[in-house]
């Protein structure tokens, strides 16, 4: 028998202690495709902190890089460079199979053969992990397709193979569950089921990390925001902290529209020139307080002010301001 090394330093290395409650921590996680000339690095030097029991929503366009990272997560892609710490422990090829069995994932397209009953499927997951009946069971009840169960899978709808994907990734009772797009090609109901029952295990103390393309699809199940642009981590925080990032434009009307010249918005932070219409001149990109500078130069200048507001900036308009379009490589 080996004797244990003494260690000053807890299992998951300094990151355990900071971040005593993250389920999920990576270190400047990264992965590059190819070598030389064709080398691209599709996930750029990522720092996700997940806390235990939220629903975290991994959102970013297509392209962006979410299915390299939850493979790396889930040790099926080594990473070029950076660390994973799951449960605080490092991941590495020593503890992924102890580290795996606390995780139940979904990645990419729902799995389950076609040609076999939804029960049969669930079979398949229950030899493979030494699971009991009521394991498979109360996974096939969770997401209600206990009256499907006896149906072939390839006759089944898309959210219920989704349904049946989830199912074969919660039998196990996973403390988390990783799911690659689990709302793609859902209609509004199926989404809506999804969403009920993530954040009804996120309330049982299972941490979910969920990905998509589309903001509104996990917006309002997510407790925690990442968002992916091109590979980089361009932000990470509640919805509330993203909100707060926005500077929605600020929409002046004035009779003396051509008063509003680049000289009177000097300094100010304006992050394009003006633009006039016929509701005012948009300012984009000013703070609170460059917005209240701003209305000091306007009394200065004595140009009349009909209105200014700001305009309505939902949280849509938020991400796509932050992703930019950037999201393919
Ligand atoms: N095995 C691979 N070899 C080379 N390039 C790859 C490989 N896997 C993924 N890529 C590239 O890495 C980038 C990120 O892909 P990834 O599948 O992680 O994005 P995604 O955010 O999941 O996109 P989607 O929303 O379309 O699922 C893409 O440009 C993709 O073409
Ligand atoms: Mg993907």
């Amino acid at each position: 028998m080996s004797t244990p090394t003494l260690s000053c330093t807890p299992p998951g290395g300094a990151d355990a202690v900071r971040f005593p409650d993250v389920v999920v921590a990576t270190r400047e996680l990264t992965k590059t495709f190819g070598r030389g000339e064709a080398a691209r690095t599709v996930v750029d030097r990522l720092d996700l902190r997940i806390p235990r029991g939220v629903v975290y929503g991994f959102l970013g366009p297509n392209g962006s890089g979410k299915s390299t990272t939850m493979k790396m997560l889930l040790g099926l892609l080594t990473p070029t460079s950076g660390s994973v710490s799951l449960f605080g422990l490092p991941l590495d090829q020593r503890s992924r199979g102890g580290l795996m069995a606390r995780i139940g994932s979904m990645i990419e397209q729902p799995p389950g053969y076609g040609h076999l009953t939804g029960a049969e499927n669930m079979r398949l997951v229950q030899r493979m992990l030494g699971l009991s009946d009521a394991h498979v069971d109360r996974a096939l009840d969770l997401v209600r397709l206990t009256g499907h169960r006896d149906r072939l899978v390839k006759t089944y709808s898309m959210g219920m193979k989704q349904r049946l994907g989830i199912a074969m990734a919660l039998a196990r009772r996973p403390e988390l569950l990783i799911l690659d797009e689990p709302t793609n090609g859902l209609d509004p109901a199926g989404i809506e089921e999804i969403r009920r029952l993530l954040i009804s295990l996120a309330g049982e103390g299972v941490t979910v990390m969920v990905s998509s393309h589309l903001l509104d699809e996990i917006d309002r199940m997510a407790s925690v925001l990442g968002i992916l642009s091109a590979g980089k981590l361009v932000f990470q925080g509640t919805r509330a902290e993203l909100m707060r990032r926005s500077v929605p434009d600020l929409l002046l009307a004035t009779p003396r529209p051509e008063a509003i010249t680049p000289a009177l918005l000097e300094g100010l932070g304006a992050s394009g020139p003006a633009l006039t219409s016929e509701a005012g001149v948009r300012v984009a990109g000013l703070s609170p307080d460059a917005a209240a500078e701003l209305v000091r130069r306007l009394v200065a200048a004595d140009i009349p002010v009909h209105e200014l507001r700001r305009e309505t900036h939902s949280l849509e308009d938020v991400f796509i301001d932050l992703t930019g379009g950037a999201g393919a490589l």
